[in-house]
């Protein structure tokens, strides 16, 4: 085959040497527009894994990469003052020019032509080419002129960045911390040879204006980031090799993604590969190796289906199907990571302590979980969970293994919750006339004795006509408070758990059918009672119209739920929920989507939180002092023209001014065609928003479901507690149950059942496999 690779990065030169091992009969090309040692950056890294996949491929490379690699296996972070270190993270650093030059020579010995300083202008250039690559990096001319076959998506982010270099060498990956008056710097930093280190420094758009960088040439910036960083360069310079000093260095990274990786020109296959169809920010430090699994990818395709002009079509189809899905999920891995510094400034950096920012930045990128630091260092991770504990409020004596931070208390106001599983608010469809009966107290009472720190009822209604079906549990009546004691005393009289009571009402949502014949159906119109709602908007085509509330319905609505909340507090709830969610009669209220009222309780955030807060104001002075009262958010509706996480903030900022202790983060369920983006712990990024920017505790919840996920979100400091529903369903006793997968025995199981849990646990140590490993 006659093949020619535009570009001489990793990806090109690599493909090609790749090729010509597997058929040395093939004519291949490689067009680079610069001189062979004239290339931009400094080091880059990879991880172990790559170099063994390249070992795979190609022996002699792999050897000379290794000869030239810097490893070495410690994070340490440099912040107010303090430095902190972990190990085990396992990495190799090596100069982009040593790797090109080990590239260069490798095709050069193998017979792949070499062709520098010869800028391509098109494919076209190339008629007897049987395939094209385009490896042209980040700003591919190839894949610009096909932009309508190839479709690139890409996104330019906030932060400004400058890759430079310095002789001061560090023994470890250093991320460097430093404040100014306008706001944070961060800086990548990794010795990449025996004389050279990787310096990238980053801030946002904002503060790098604010200190004029916007006009200061490279010269200048170099000079504004030694002063910056001069305790840590300890009198080093940093350079740059930039080819022009003149003119800005500062860049923004562009997330590129491509929905077709390859095109027929007519006459020659063009395929993208490398940068040129997709990146992945340093953050994470892969896009080399996603160029250099590309062209490992594309050679083992022509391998299998046959390396001749006819398989070509066949081949790149593949080569796409595969690495479309390995990129993705590295994309989003780094997409996380790179969010994390894109926000680090406004979110963590004053907010955190040392220790906890420590975590939160190695797992920045949610691929690393709790279990798998402890795989990597076992010591550190423990003496965190030792500050954590301490941090709680817990005593762990020296020689004492502290517990997991998912078993650490957490206090608000005079509540004290023995650790952080919720379980969290559901809907059980199955009492009568609104009473709570024995399916109540055997569920509830079982979740309880099954290690939850906290049980939540399902949500409650504040009257009969606020029921979401006819098997709601209710508030209102001197038989349901009597029901719910009786509920409320089992679980304080027999398990360590608290219990919460989730108070709400239906608003547009109410009187359907119950779950198992058909969630949000409307009833009959016999069995129906009238509906209200902010606006007169009907949930579903079929459902009931609602009658836009009046004043008098707010105040009637108000006194139910202070009513509601007097008896919650008599009954002995330890904690009151506020339901403003999932489309509910208080959330219709807040989402623009369902607030269409002209008033003063619709139109700006401010006037649709009027009535919310109304309510919150009445049950929080109906509520005892000493106990907290919870407020849960759709935080967002997923859903054009609806509520989005920035609103969300504001929101639960001004249910902290009213007095609230803690807001639970759900999302969605408020416009019946929204569009939620589902994935592990996927809400959990608004209740890190929300604890951290607006100082204020947090419930995450939403594909909660292992302690894995839980040590992480509450070790990270992204919520304070995790509420835990389906997987609840599935298992009663699943905090207790976690708590044993993960090897912990410091939580009590009831002394009924002793004999149980031996059994258990032995078993599970037969086949324990730590995650990570
Ligand atoms: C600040 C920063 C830090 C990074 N750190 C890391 C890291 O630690 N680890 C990591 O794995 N990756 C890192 N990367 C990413 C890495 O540099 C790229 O992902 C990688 O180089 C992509 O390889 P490539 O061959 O696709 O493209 P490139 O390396 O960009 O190569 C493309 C080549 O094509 C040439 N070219 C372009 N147009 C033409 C034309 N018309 N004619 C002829 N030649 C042309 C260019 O001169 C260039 O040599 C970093 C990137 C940046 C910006
Ligand atoms: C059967 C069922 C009933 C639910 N009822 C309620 C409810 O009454 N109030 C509420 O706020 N959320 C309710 N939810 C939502 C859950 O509290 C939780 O937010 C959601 O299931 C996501 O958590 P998970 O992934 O752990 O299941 C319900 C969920 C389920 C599965």
């Amino acid at each position: 085959m006659r093949i020619i690779c535009i570009g001489g990065g990793p990806a090109g030169l690599y493909f090609a040497l790749l090729m010509k091992k597997l058929d040395p009969a093939h004519r291949i090309t490689v067009v680079e527009r610069n001189r062979p040692y004239d290339t931009f950056g400094w080091g880059v890294v990879f991880s172990d894994a790559t170099m063994d996949r390249m070992r795979e491929w190609d022996r002699d490379t792999a050897d000379e990469i290794e000869g030239a690699f810097n490893h070495w296996d410690d994070i340490e972070l440099h912040f107010k003052g303090r430095a902190l270190r972990s190990g085990g993270h396992g990495f190799v650093g090596i100069g982009r020019k040593r790797l090109l030059n080990i590239l260069q020579a490798r095709c050069e010995a193998l017979g792949v032509e070499l062709v520098f300083e010869h800028e391509v202008a098109s494919d076209e250039e190339f008629a007897d080419a049987d395939l094209i690559i385009a490896s042209d990096g980040i700003n591919s001319r190839i894949r610009q002129k096909y932009a309508d076959v190839f479709e690139p998506d890409i996104v330019t982010r906030p932060n400004r960045y400058i890759w430079l270099g310095t002789t001061r060498l560090f023994d470890a990956f250093n991320f460097l911390f430093e404040k100014t008056e306008h706001g944070w710097f961060q800086a990548h930093v990794y010795k990449f040879d025996d004389k050279t280190t990787t310096f990238i420094v980053e801030t946002p758009e904002d503060v790098w204006r604010a200190h004029g960088l916007d006009e200061a040439d490279t010269a200048q910036s170099i000079a504004f980031c030694e002063r910056l960083f001069k305790d840590h360069l300890q009198g080093h310079p940093l350079m740059s090799n930039a080819r022009h000093l003149r003119g800005s260095a500062w860049l923004n990274f562009q997330r590129i993604q491509c929905k077709q990786w390859h095109h027929f020109n007519g006459r020659s296959h063009v395929v993208l590969m490398g940068d040129a169809v997709h990146t992945a920010h340093f953050a994470i430090g892969s896009g080399t190796k996603l160029a250099l699994e590309d062209a490992i990818e594309l050679v083992q395709q022509f391998k299998a289906a046959g390396d001749t002009p006819e398989h070509i079509p066949q081949v790149l189809e593949q080569y796409q199907a595969v690495r479309a899905i390995d990129v993705l999920r590295l994309q989003n891995a780094a997409w996380n990571a790179m969010e994390w510094f894109e926000v680090v400034g406004r979110r963590y950096a004053d907010q955190l302590e040392p220790e906890q920012f420590m975590y939160s930045m190695l797992t920045r990128s949610q691929r690393i979980s709790h279990e798998n630091l402890r795989v990597r260092d076992a010591a550190w991770l423990q003496g965190y969970e030792r500050w954590f504990a301490q941090r709680a409020g817990l005593h762990v004596a020296a020689d004492a293994v502290p517990p997991p931070p998912m078993f650490t208390p957490l206090t608000l106001r005079g509540l004290t919750l023995p650790n952080r599983v919720i379980v969290s608010p559901m809907a059980m469809y199955s009492a009568n006339d609104g009473v709570a009966g024995d399916f109540h107290l055997v569920h509830l009472g079982a979740r309880a004795m099954g290690g939850a720190g906290l049980v939540y009822t399902e949500m409650t209604c504040v009257s009969a006509d606020a029921r979401i079906t006819p098997g709601c549990a209710g508030m209102y009546a001197p038989e349901h408070q009597a029901a719910w004691k009786r509920i409320v005393d089992f679980v304080h009289a027999s398990t360590p758990a608290r219990i919460g009571i989730q108070l709400g009402h239906a608003g547009r949502k109410g009187a359907t059918r119950v779950a198992w014949e058909g969630i949000d159906e409307p009833l009959d119109s016999a069995g129906a009672w009238p509906l209200v709602s902010a606006s007169a908007l009907p949930y579903l085509p079929r459902s009931q119209m609602p009658r836009e509330m009046t004043r008098d319905d707010m105040r009637r609505i108000t006194a139910d739920f202070m009513r509601a909340t007097r008896m919650a507090a008599e009954a002995g709830f330890d904690i009151l929920e506020l339901h403003c969610a999932h489309g509910y009669l208080l959330s219709s209220f807040l989402s623009p989507l369902t607030n269409r009222r002209t008033d003063d309780y619709g139109g700006s955030l401010e006037n649709r939180l009027r009535f919310p807060l109304e309510v919150f104001n009445a049950v929080r002075e109906a509520w005892p002092k000493d106990k907290p009262i919870s407020v849960r958010l759709s935080c967002h509706d997923w859903y054009p023209g609806g509520n989005t996480a920035d609103d969300a903030v504001e929101i639960a900022r001004a249910f902290k001014q009213a007095g609230a202790d803690i807001i639970d983060c759900s999302s969605g369920q408020v416009w019946p065609d929204d569009k939620p983006q589902y994935g592990r712990m996927y809400q959990t990024p608004f209740a890190d928003r929300i604890r951290n920017e607006v100082a204020i505790p947090t419930v995450a919840v939403g594909a909660i479901f292992e302690a894995d996920h839980v040590n992480m979100v509450i070790a990270a400091g992204r919520a304070d507690l995790c509420a835990v529903a389906r997987p609840h369903l599935a298992d009663p006793a699943w905090a207790l149950h976690e708590a044993a997968k993960i090897g912990y025995d410091g939580v009590a199981w009831p002394k009924q059942y002793q004999s149980g849990r031996r059994q258990y646990e032995t078993n599970l140590r037969r086949n324990y496999v730590a995650p990570g490993k």
